[in-house]
């Protein structure tokens, strides 16, 4: 049931702030600020020198994201592919590795064929699903649940964020476990997780001002996603969002690589949406924005506060975020993402639940 909202993307959207609480009950001992999961993992994070992980479509960018946070919490190497390439790359393995999968139905063939190879070569196999009674969880010897509940709209929205959720997770406990992090680190970051839910809220809010950028969005042929560390995966989830739903041509690129190709198609009739908080990788993304706007490019600008304060660029229309640890940046940032996608589509009257060509679950190659 849709309740008060017209799509469920839109409700799905609205149920974020509470399924990421419950998930995060699950993984977070709040009073103590510390990591813990119920169930005895059947492998030690300490141990491995290497993760794979393998999705497709959002799911995959939930994996980009987390490798920016297992390799720098945890110092573990992950190798990240879309499952489509991972299942016929042959990849080599050292046995004991673990393989991670993440989906949200358990059910996407690509993903599922990546499982069976890895086991093959004598990978421990862990997921992060959705669905707990899926195919993914049965055939794997650990399930990290998201518990976002059920996901109608075929754009994926709180299960992205709840995948994130789990994955923050699971890399701040391996990063105990590998004594890469301190005991005070461990409770700094939880404590940024129990903000979460607020910080969401707050995202929710700016929903108006999102749809009133939308207008203009919705006008156009092509849009230009731009971020740096783990805003550029965000980048390339934006712009899979918007193609999914408006069916508006959309690219998500690195930031830094605007230089290398994507800026010959800057004019005034391709929009540049930057995902930039302003972290450290900020004035770097500054200068590409000035790039942007030296050749007529208008820019939408999704930032904090002291982002907004520092971006002198007359041209440009800002989304002001609150202000939050750099850590969960990625997982907040999603939402403007979400809603300027969710809204461009909702004023384009396109079927933005069930968007043409989509299914929700890819069950065949
Ligand atoms: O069920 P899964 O998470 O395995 O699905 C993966 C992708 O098919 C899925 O994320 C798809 O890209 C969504 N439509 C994105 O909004």
């Amino acid at each position: 049931e849709k309740g008060n909202y017209k799509h469920f993307m839109e409700k799905e959207m609205h149920e974020q702030p509470e399924v990421i609480q419950h998930t995060l009950a699950h993984y977070v001992d709040f009073a103590s600020g510390k990591i813990r999961f119920k169930e005895k993992l059947p492998f030690d994070f300490a141990d491995l020198n290497r993760i794979a992980m393998s999705a497709c479509g959002t799911a995959y960018y939930a994996g980009v994201v987390a490798k920016y946070w297992f390799e720098k919490l945890a110092r573990i190497p992950v190798e990240i592919d879309v499952a489509s390439e991972f299942r016929y790359r042959e990849m080599p393995m050292e046995k004991g590795g673990l393989a991670l999968f993440i989906s949200q139905s358990g059910e996407t063939a690509d993903t599922l064929a990546c499982l069976r190879y890895c086991r093959a070569q004598g990978q421990h196999i862990a997921s992060i699903v959705n669905v707990t009674e899926s195919t993914i969880a049965r055939e794997s010897d650990a399930i990290f649940p998201t518990l976002a509940g059920p996901e109608i709209g075929v754009a994926s929205t709180k299960a992205f964020t709840c995948q994130l959720s789990v994955l923050l997770a699971l890399a701040i406990m391996a990063g105990r476990a590998r004594g890469t992090i301190t005991e005070q680190e461990e409770q700094s970051y939880t404590q940024a997780l129990s903000e979460l839910p607020k910080f969401i809220r707050q995202a929710l809010k700016g929903s108006d001002d999102i749809a009133a950028l939308a207008h203009d969005l919705s006008k156009v042929k092509h849009v230009l996603y731009l971020g740096r560390g783990t805003n550029f995966p965000l980048a390339m989830e934006g712009a899979l969002k918007l193609k999914e739903i408006s069916y508006i041509h959309a690219e998500g690129y690195a930031a830094g690589e605007l230089k290398h190709g994507p800026i010959a198609l800057i004019d005034e009739t391709m929009p540049v949406v930057v995902i930039a908080p302003d972290d450290p990788s900020y004035e770097k993304t500054v200068s590409n924005m000035q790039e942007v706007a030296a050749r007529d490019g208008k820019i939408i600008l999704i930032t904090d506060q002291s982002g907004a304060d520092k971006n002198a660029l007359e041209d440009c229309q800002t989304i002001v975020m609150p202000t939050v640890p750099d850590i969960i940046a990625p997982i907040v940032f999603a939402l403007p993402v979400q809603l300027l996608a969710y809204h461009t589509a909702n004023l384009m009257g396109t079927d933005v639940d069930q968007p043409r060509n989509l299914a929700k679950s890819v069950t065949v190659e």
